[in-house]
């Protein structure tokens, strides 16, 4: 009779202990195990075949994971084709890329284990393995994330940042995911690989504080370089490098660049340059520039903050056959 008082206790004790265990952390790096046990083996060759053909989709299948993220949560949603679609908001439009790629990756996987691993899980994956390729740090991709019903164009013209925001925007707009100040360094790092288009930059060369004014925290050298490749009236789609330094190389040296005024996007430099910083972000940026390791260890540990946002599991959303459609 006793025994089996203890043993109900055990039982329940047990119990609640596993289901604060669940609730706490829903996604665990062990979920495709049984279910696609070759799944990471698949996504890593796959990244590392498209990087062979064109070194900056490294950049791109990032950009795509933090892009997922900031809207509705990591859930495949910037994946979905139509004109409501996230890929027609402002901060995505001729500007995201790397979708055949995700398509290409989906169909391996689908072939190796049909129907069980998320859109919203390959897009971590891919980001993770694009950051290791590049250089940069490696971690435990954390997985179990399942795929949204919906796209959210609104929720992705409001919610992502823009390289016209003040650092006080850039800093709500991470927080309303739960990110952090250090958060917004550290993943602003993620600009040491990739590239950006004149329309995201040219506010600064011209009349930036008034008529023929530039930006007077852009070096001066970089300054006439930009100028040159973006005339006014100039073809906005023309792009060049992050960072300048170490174009595909994902390093530290995207801070170093903001000590020394060469960040590209208004938004890099304020992180270091701007008045908000002093008291904010420039220490952590002067940090970063001279500690690659403490620049890494944060970047690994907010990359899966970032892939915490708010996942679908156990019964939500569903598990998309073709990553740009809902399943009918
Ligand atoms: C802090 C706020 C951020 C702003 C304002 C911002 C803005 C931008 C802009 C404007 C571009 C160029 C887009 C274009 O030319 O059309 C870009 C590119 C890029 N961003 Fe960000 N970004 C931010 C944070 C992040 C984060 C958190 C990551 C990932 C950790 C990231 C990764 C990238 C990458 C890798 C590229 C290059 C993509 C490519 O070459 O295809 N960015 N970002
Ligand atoms: C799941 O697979 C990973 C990678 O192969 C391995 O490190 C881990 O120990 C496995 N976990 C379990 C519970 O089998
Ligand atoms: C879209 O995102 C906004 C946040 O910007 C949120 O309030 C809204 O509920 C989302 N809509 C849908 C349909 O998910
Ligand atoms: C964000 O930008 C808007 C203008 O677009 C401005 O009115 C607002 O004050 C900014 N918010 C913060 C927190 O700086
Ligand atoms: C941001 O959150 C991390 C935990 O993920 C913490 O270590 C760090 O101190 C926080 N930074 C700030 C500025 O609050
Ligand atoms: C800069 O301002 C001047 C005078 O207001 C104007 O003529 C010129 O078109 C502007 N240039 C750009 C690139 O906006
Ligand atoms: C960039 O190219 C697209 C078509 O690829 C075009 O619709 C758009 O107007 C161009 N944008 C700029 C800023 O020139
Ligand atoms: C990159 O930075 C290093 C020092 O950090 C410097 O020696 C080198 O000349 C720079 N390279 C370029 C291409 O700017």
């Amino acid at each position: 009779m006793k025994k089996s008082n203890s043993f109900y206790g055990y039982s329940l004790i047990l119990a609640f202990f596993m289901l604060f265990l669940a609730a706490r952390s829903q996604l665990n790096t062990d979920f495709y195990n049984t279910s696609c046990p070759n799944l990471l083996t698949i996504v890593r060759t796959q990244v590392q075949n498209a990087i062979k053909v064109e070194t900056r989709m490294a950049a791109s299948l990032l950009r795509l994971h933090f892009h997922d993220c900031f809207v509705n949560g990591c859930d495949g949603s910037i994946l979905l084709d139509g004109s409501d679609g996230e890929k027609f908001a402002l901060p995505n439009l001729n500007s995201v890329r790397g979708f055949e790629v995700v398509d290409n990756i989906k169909s391996s996987v689908e072939s190796a284990c049909p129907g069980v691993v998320s859109c919203a899980d390959i897009l971590a994956i891919a980001a993770r393995d694009s950051v290791l390729l590049s250089g940069g740090p490696i971690w435990k991709v954390l997985l179990g994330r399942r795929d949204g019903l919906v796209a959210n164009q609104t929720g992705a013209n409001n919610g992502l940042p823009s390289p016209f925001d003040n650092l006080g925007n850039i800093t709500l707009k991470f927080a309303n995911v739960g990110l952090n100040v250090t958060d917004v360094v550290s993943l602003s790092g993620g600009h040491t690989i990739g590239q950006a288009r004149c329309a995201v930059f040219s506010n600064r060369l011209y009349n930036f504080s008034g008529p023929g004014i530039p930006d007077s925290t852009l070096d001066t050298n970089m300054l006439s370089d930009l100028q040159n490749l973006c005339p006014v009236n100039g073809d906005g789609n023309k792009t060049t490098f992050l960072d300048r330094n170490s174009t595909d190389l994902f390093d530290n040296h995207y801070f170093q660049n903001l000590l020394n005024q060469k960040g590209l996007l208004g938004s890099d430099q304020i992180l270091f340059s701007s008045d908000e910083a002093k008291t904010t972000t420039q220490s952590l940026v002067q940090s970063y520039s001279t500690n690659p390791s403490r620049f890494f260890a944060d970047f690994l540990n907010s990359m899966i903050k970032m892939g915490n946002i708010s996942p679908l599991t156990g019964s939500n959303g569903e598990i998309r056959k073709n990553c740009r459609v809902v399943n009918s």
